[in-house]
This record gives C-alpha cells, structure tokens and sequence, in this order.
C-alpha cells in the first residue's frame, strides 16, 4: 500500500507484529493527515467537524476490534489497556467538543499535537506490548 507523505508517515517503529492492527493503525494515521491537510487547505468547520467525527467513530471501532483480538488471545494486561483506550477516547472527545463550541474556524496546535503523541505513543509504547514478535522494550 502506498502514502503520500503526510504530517505523520508509518514506519516500521510503529509495527505492532499483527497485521490486521498495523492496517487500522495505518487507516487512523490516514484520516489524520487528511484531517491535517484539510485544515491546512482551509476547509470549512462543518467539514472539519465531519472529519474529525470519522476520525473518532474509526477509532472507537479499532479499539473495540483491537481489545475483541486481546481477548482473543488471553492477554493478561487487557483491563488495563482498556482503561487506557477509555481514557484517550475521553480526551479526544473533549477536543472535539471544545472545538465545536469555540468561535474558532480552524483546528488547533494542540489538537495535532494531541492526535500525533496519541498514535505514536500509545501504538509504539502500549500496543506495542501485546506484539507477538516483542520488540525489546
Ligand atoms: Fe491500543
Ligand atoms: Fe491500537
């Protein structure tokens, strides 16, 4: 598959060693960088708002498919890994929600800055455990 260079690019520090995870890692990353470029270009809020919303729903569903896999394979640190999935879709959630009330047009700094931590943070630091083929960490 290939990608355009986007404000963050898949490489093979993000490989979770389970293809089915590393493809929807790789969908999140794309709706990310289409989020960036479009508010780069301008785009309209409701535009804006619409990606943002895809973005969110995608990763609710990834995370559902990733804790149904842990399931799947007995992994013992599940309960944690699901707080942390809890925790990270209230924090997005809260950037949405601050975004839609605000009087601003285009995403913020920070937004970017949260949605990029996020995935190379928690895909190479959290996910990464549950690797089959376990990097040393
Ligand atoms: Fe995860
Ligand atoms: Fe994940």
């Amino acid at each position: 598959m290939s990608h355009t260079m986007g404000y963050l690019d898949w490489t093979d520090a993000l490989d979770v060693g389970v293809d089915a995870m590393n493809r929807e890692h790789q969908r999140l990353i794309d709706l990310m960088n289409e989020l960036h470029t479009g508010n780069e270009r301008g785009e309209n809020k409701a535009m804006l708002l619409s990606r943002l919303d895809k973005l969110a729903k995608w990763t609710v569903s990834h995370f559902s498919h990733e804790e149904a896999y842990l399931e799947s394979i007995r992994y013992p640190k599940l309960t944690s890994h699901r707080r942390i999935h809890a925790d990270l879709l209230r924090q997005l959630d809260g950037h949405v929600t601050s975004f839609r009330e605000s009087d601003h047009k285009t995403l913020p700094k920070e937004l970017f800055t949260f949605l990029k931590l996020w995935l190379t943070a928690h895909i190479q630091g959290i996910d990464a455990q549950y690797s089959p083929v376990r990097k040393s960490a």
